[in-house]
């Protein structure tokens, strides 16, 4: 017997059962249910809406199931439909009348909102530590790197010289965004939607604020229709877990061409790559590989939460039951990325020669040239152009720029003095850059340095 089953005379169809069925995929939120189940009875006792015996013997029943089931001991029904139902129904075999209570004043609709954001609320300060792990290994390593010049690029053609310290930092930010998001993410989630009932509230005299309070919300919803049919948090979180994923990918990227014979500028540990079956001098960049391959996997669930959303009438649907594989699947793959892929770079190792002589080549000295003239008086378009003339000689000649011999140079211009071997050399293409948010070692020193504080302050 349904336990909603009186309004009907006929059992529902085996198929509708698996159909309608979500117990395959909430019974995750089991400690969630309990917990927010518990804090309910607790208010319907306190509240005379319960007598105080059954709702003490709720509360006693429902954290022995939870210790079953965390022992394996519980195996939840199909017919039982969801986690909520399941629950329930294992409190009423164990306690009947007073189990029957728990209901009170309560919907599924109100119950899973619940569920959902406290499931997603401990889960997504799972993914925060799991960042600040990220962070501090790309601090650790950015640290040890001030001096390594390695090229930038745009349009992936060598540009200017950088260091690795400073490209690591660049990542460094990205995540740092990452975090604020999910801190600003989880104040929306941190709101008690439990007094919504189905849709309308209810007419027992509950006490909202006792609830949120148990339970550690800071707030309560102020709509009951849009307490239980909003499901923006788990589209913000959808879109939070689709950036990191975004910039996690960006980064193996950049790996997977490093640690490619073309680049060199990096080797992967051999804990962290794969062979080949066939090909036996293979080693390959796989985990970089799944980390950007898996974004899409991460969208997809923002899309798909997107779209079960979008045209929904208030306030709940059955459709929004398909909310919670795109979400878990969005936070299990992150669960799953972020893990390998700080202990991918914590043992990689860089080939500092490699990103030297790729900084040598390209003419990324060809701004600093135009700016040597720019400092001599001549204006910048007309240094640039010069600049220009002189790379396609040196293309010619095979040279670089500092290769260029003093009388080569007079041809170019007579302003140039033998002090533009020091003004152009790598080195001082990089500290010369010593803005805020430059590549000097200094200004990268600023940045991680706050970045430190920043990673403190959250923890
Ligand atoms: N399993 C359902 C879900 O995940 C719980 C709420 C069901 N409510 C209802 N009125 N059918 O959305």
């Amino acid at each position: 017997m349904k336990l909603w089953g009186g309004r009907f005379t006929k059992s529902t169809d085996k198929a509708v059962d698996d159909f309608n069925s979500s117990i395959r995929f909430d019974s995750r939120m089991y400690k969630q249910d309990i917990l927010g189940s518990k804090a309910h009875a607790k208010m319907l006792g306190k509240c005379g809406i319960i007598p105080v015996e059954d709702s003490e013997l709720i509360q006693k029943t429902l954290l022995e199931i939870l210790e079953d089931i965390e022992n394996g001991k519980v195996e939840f029904e199909v017919e039982a439909e969801d986690i909520h139902m399941n629950i329930e129904k294992i409190l009423i075999s164990r306690i009947g009348d007073a189990g029957k209570r728990l209901h009170t004043a309560r919907s599924r609709n109100d119950q899973v909102a619940l569920d959902i954001r406290m499931y997603l609320r401990d889960e997504a300060a799972g993914i925060k530590q799991m960042l600040i792990q990220l962070e501090t290994t790309l601090i650790e390593l950015a640290e040890k790197n001030y001096d390594t010049i390695m090229p930038g690029y745009t349009h992936l053609q060598r540009a200017q010289p950088i260091t690795l310290a400073h490209h690591l930092s660049a990542y460094f930010q990205m995540f740092k965004r990452d975090l604020e998001r999910l801190t600003d993410c989880t104040k929306r989630m941190d709101v008690l939607p439990l007094g919504s009932g189905a849709l309308a509230g209810t007419t027992y005299n509950i006490d909202r604020k006792m609830v949120a309070e148990e339970l550690g919300f800071s707030s309560i919803t102020l709509n009951s229709l849009d307490g239980v049919s909003d499901r923006d948090f788990a589209i913000e979180l959808a879109s939070c877990l689709s950036i990191i994923m975004m910039h996690m990918s960006r980064f193996s990227e950049e790996l997977i061409l490093w640690s490619s014979l073309e680049f060199g500028f990096v080797e992967m540990d051999d804990a962290f790559s794969t062979g080949s079956s066939i090909m036996p001098q293979k080693k390959n960049p796989d985990v970089a590989e799944l980390v950007r391959g898996k974004s899409g996997r991460v969208y997809g669930s923002l899309i798909t939460l997107l779209t079960v959303m979008k045209s929904l009438p208030l306030a709940y649907n059955k459709d929004m039951q398909e909310d919670k594989e795109a979400i878990f699947d969005a936070v299990d793959t992150v669960k799953m990325c972020l893990p390998v892929f700080t202990r991918m770079i914590a043992t990689m190792k860089f080939r500092k020669e490699n990103m030297y002589k790729a900084a040598q080549g390209g003419f990324t000295n060809a701004t600093d040239m135009a700016d040597y003239l720019v400092k001599k008086g001549i204006p910048f378009r007309n240094a640039h152009e010069i600049i220009g003339k002189m790379v396609i000689y040196c293309i010619e000649k095979g040279k670089a720029i500092e290769e260029l011999t003093m009388s080569e140079f007079a041809n170019f211009s007579e302003v140039i003095k033998d002090d533009v071997y020091a003004e152009i050399s790598l080195e001082k293409c990089v500290s010369g850059r010593n803005i805020p948010g430059g590549p000097a070692e200094e200004s990268v020193k600023v940045s991680l340095d706050q970045g430190k504080k920043f990673l403190k302050e959250i923890e």
